[in-house]
């Protein structure tokens, strides 16, 4: 992961994905059951506007930039690394490559790098299919990134088995999910996996490194302090409880989960408020 990213919001991702992969404390996550055929909320007929919903939810938007351009985050001791301009990428490969991309770190030619597709390889295949056909629709911007190279750091963590690429990723976390609060949690533990645990962890517990100048991502048990309507305001607005500002959550909030759905953010809040109580 790039530690030295260009951008907070793009450290805050990248040291974060780093926190869930290196982890010291053992993964509680139960194995991961009937989640991959779940879709989220289908809110218009039309494919790719189901697919640019998810392009925010899912923070393509962020990593990738909002007009899915791609942003440089090269760093001397890492390597030059670019995240996609998917606009690009859409012309170039099918929309099963792109699926691939997405959901298994692969690309024809090669694994791609700190890409998250970990977080997407349980996701229903019409909700990729979706995805890919909406990248299909948008038209080629700016130009074609360099492809990584390994910088000094990179290679010694390499050479020491401290770097996994994305297929390795997916690899690791394939049966890892959230924890199994029963069926009629499973559309909540789907999103929780594609979304949250990208900085709360697999586990939802939370992480141990500052993101920027925010605290780390705090265990999720924390919304045993909130009602289902401070829930949908911090989701929609990325206001909190009490008389404070978030640094990190408020801006991932208007930008990705006020996109959610009234039914999503309501699941989100019935397993959040049950794993509060049943966790240790
Ligand atoms: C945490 C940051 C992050 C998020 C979130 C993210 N990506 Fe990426 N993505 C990357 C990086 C970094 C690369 C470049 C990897 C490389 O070149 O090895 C990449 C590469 C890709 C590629 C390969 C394109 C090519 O031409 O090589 C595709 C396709 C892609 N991402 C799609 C998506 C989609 C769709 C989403 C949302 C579902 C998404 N990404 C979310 C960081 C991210
Ligand atoms: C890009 C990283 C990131 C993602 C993704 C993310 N969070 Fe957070 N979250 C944070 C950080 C960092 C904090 C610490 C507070 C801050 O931002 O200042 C936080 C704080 C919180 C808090 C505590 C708010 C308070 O009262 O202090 C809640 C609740 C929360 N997140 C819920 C969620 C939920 C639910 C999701 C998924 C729908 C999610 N987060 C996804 C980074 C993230």
């Amino acid at each position: 992961m790039r530690l030295l990213a260009a951008t907070p919001i793009l450290l805050a991702i990248a040291a974060c994905g780093d926190d869930v992969r290196n982890s010291q404390s053992e993964p509680v996550a139960d194995q991961l059951t009937a989640i991959a055929p779940i879709r989220f909320d289908v809110v218009s007929d039309d494919p790719n506007q189901h697919g640019e919903r998810l392009s925010a939810v899912l923070g393509c938007i962020g990593c990738h930039k909002p007009d899915l351009t791609g942003e440089d985050w090269s760093d001397p001791e890492l390597g030059v690394l670019w995240t996609a301009n998917l606009t690009l990428s859409a012309a170039a490969f099918s929309e099963h490559e792109l699926t691939v991309m997405i959901a298994g770190g692969k690309r024809p030619d090669r694994a791609l790098i700190d890409m998250p597709s970990y977080l997407f390889s349980e996701i229903h295949p019409d909700d990729l299919a979706a995805l890919a056909s909406y990248l299909k629709t948008l038209s080629a911007k700016g130009t074609q990134h360099p492809d990584p190279t390994i910088g000094p750091k990179l290679a010694e963590d390499i050479a020491n088995g401290k770097f996994e690429d994305s297929v390795q990723q997916v690899a690791e976390m394939k049966n890892k999910a959230p924890p199994d609060l029963g069926p009629e949690h499973a559309f909540a533990r789907l999103i929780l996996r594609a979304t949250c645990a990208e900085c709360h962890g697999m586990d939802l517990q939370g992480g141990t490194e500052p993101m920027m100048d925010a605290p780390p991502p705090p265990t999720l048990r924390i919304l045993a302090a909130y009602s289902a309507e401070d829930f949908s305001t911090l989701m929609r607005t990325g206001k909190p409880i009490g008389d404070r500002e978030l640094r990190v959550m408020d801006g991932v909030s208007r930008g990705r989960y006020s996109r959610f759905t009234d039914s999503e953010i309501k699941a989100l809040y019935d397993y959040l408020a049950e794993f509060a109580r049943s966790s240790p």
